[in-house]
């Protein structure tokens, strides 16, 4: 019998030191890096796709590389003031800089981070900064020519951030959940806009991403087949905006919870103008898309038709 408690003894033992020796690895050796894939490209400059590379980084770049003097320089994203379980992380500098910004990436350095997540040194980009898997290669291009171009907001900043400070549980979900993601293996095109479905799908999932705030919650969506996030369009998801949590509304076509009785114009006027259907301003993080065009947002309330309607009643929070 006492050599039955010993071998166990043994046996936990070891478990426990394996599981300390991972942690500590985990721990000292940070967020993982990869190989960065390699890829010939080069972007196509033209003043349509500066435009629209610059219509879109101010829907879904802005937000977070922003700083306060209107430049693209970063800002800090969590940390002193506006704690989160992820540690202390500053959105990057992505003006020209040819040392702290853009200007040390070449073109293809630029794709294979928007599309994988995979910075230039090799360093997994966590799941803070988005990556762009469904991205059409037109929509990639603009994006890309735009953080080329002379756009004021561009022009270098020597704006140096500290060092981020991944929290523990940032670096554990860096090695078991969150991974790059694959290179597309062909071209990848934006749908037609006038196939409405399959063009909303495309603006909500792919291009402005209103799928990840909309459904339950960050850590179970599905990057590569949003469709399989839990609680798809169903909302739910919790946002701590330092004053207390908000909630994002159910987008399903449910007519209890969801947009089920909604009209068409009143989804434009909350689209566009952040305001509900009596006409009260809509809380942050979700903020007026006024530079999607009325036929953008057409286009997915044609999409949200389709998708399984989710009897999910949220609580919002009551914080302003
Ligand atoms: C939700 C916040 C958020 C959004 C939205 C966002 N980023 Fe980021 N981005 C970050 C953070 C945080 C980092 C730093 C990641 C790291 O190094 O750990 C980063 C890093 C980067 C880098 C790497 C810079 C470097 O020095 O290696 C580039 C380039 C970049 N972002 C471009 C973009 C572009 C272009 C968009 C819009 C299409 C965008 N980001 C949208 C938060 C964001
Ligand atoms: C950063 C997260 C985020 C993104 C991105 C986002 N939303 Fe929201 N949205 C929210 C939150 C949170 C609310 C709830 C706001 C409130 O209760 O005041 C909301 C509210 C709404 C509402 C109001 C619904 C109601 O019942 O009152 C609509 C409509 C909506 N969003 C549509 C969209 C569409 C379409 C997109 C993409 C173009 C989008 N949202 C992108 C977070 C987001």
């Amino acid at each position: 019998m006492k050599k039955v408690l010993k071998i166990t003894g043994y046996i936990l033992g070891g478990i426990l030191s394996l599981l300390l020796l991972g942690a500590l690895y985990i721990n000292f050796t940070g967020i993982p890096s990869y190989d960065v894939p390699s890829l010939n490209y080069h972007v196509q400059m033209d003043s349509q796709s500066i435009a629209e590379g610059k219509r879109i980084a101010s829907m879904v770049c802005f937000d977070c590389h922003r700083g306060e003097n209107g430049r693209l320089e970063g800002n800090m994203m969590f940390g002193p003031g506006n704690p989160s379980a992820f540690g202390e992380v500053y959105a990057a500098n992505i003006t020209q800089h040819k040392t702290l910004g853009t200007g040390r990436y070449s073109d293809a350095e630029l794709a294979v981070l928007l599309r994988t997540g995979i910075k230039r040194n090799g360093q997994y980009a966590p799941p803070w900064m988005p990556k762009f898997p469904h991205l059409s290669d037109q929509d990639l291009n603009s994006i890309i020519a735009y953080l080329r171009s002379d756009a004021p907001e561009l022009q270098a900043s020597d704006k140096q951030h500290p060092e981020n400070k991944p929290s523990f549980l940032a670096k554990l979900l860096c090695r078991v959940a969150f991974k790059p993601l694959p290179l597309p293996e062909g071209a990848v095109n934006a749908p037609d806009p006038s196939d409405r479905v399959a063009f909303g799908k495309y603006i909500s999932t792919a291009k402005v991403e209103c799928y990840s705030c909309h459904s339950l919650d960050f850590a179970k969506v599905d990057v590569m087949y949003p469709e399989q996030s839990e609680g798809y369009f169903g909302g739910g998801n919790g946002f701590d905006e330092g004053h207390g949590i908000i909630y994002s509304a159910n987008l399903t076509m449910d007519e209890e919870t969801g947009l089920g009785s909604w009209t068409e114009e009143q989804f434009v006027q909350a689209v566009r103008y952040g305001l509900d259907r009596n006409n009260q301003p809509l809380r942050q993080p979700m903020k007026p898309f006024g530079a999607l065009t009325v036929d953008e947002v057409k286009a997915i309330w044609a999409y949200l038709q389709t998708i399984p309607k989710l009897n999910h009643a949220i609580d919002r929070g009551t914080a302003q």
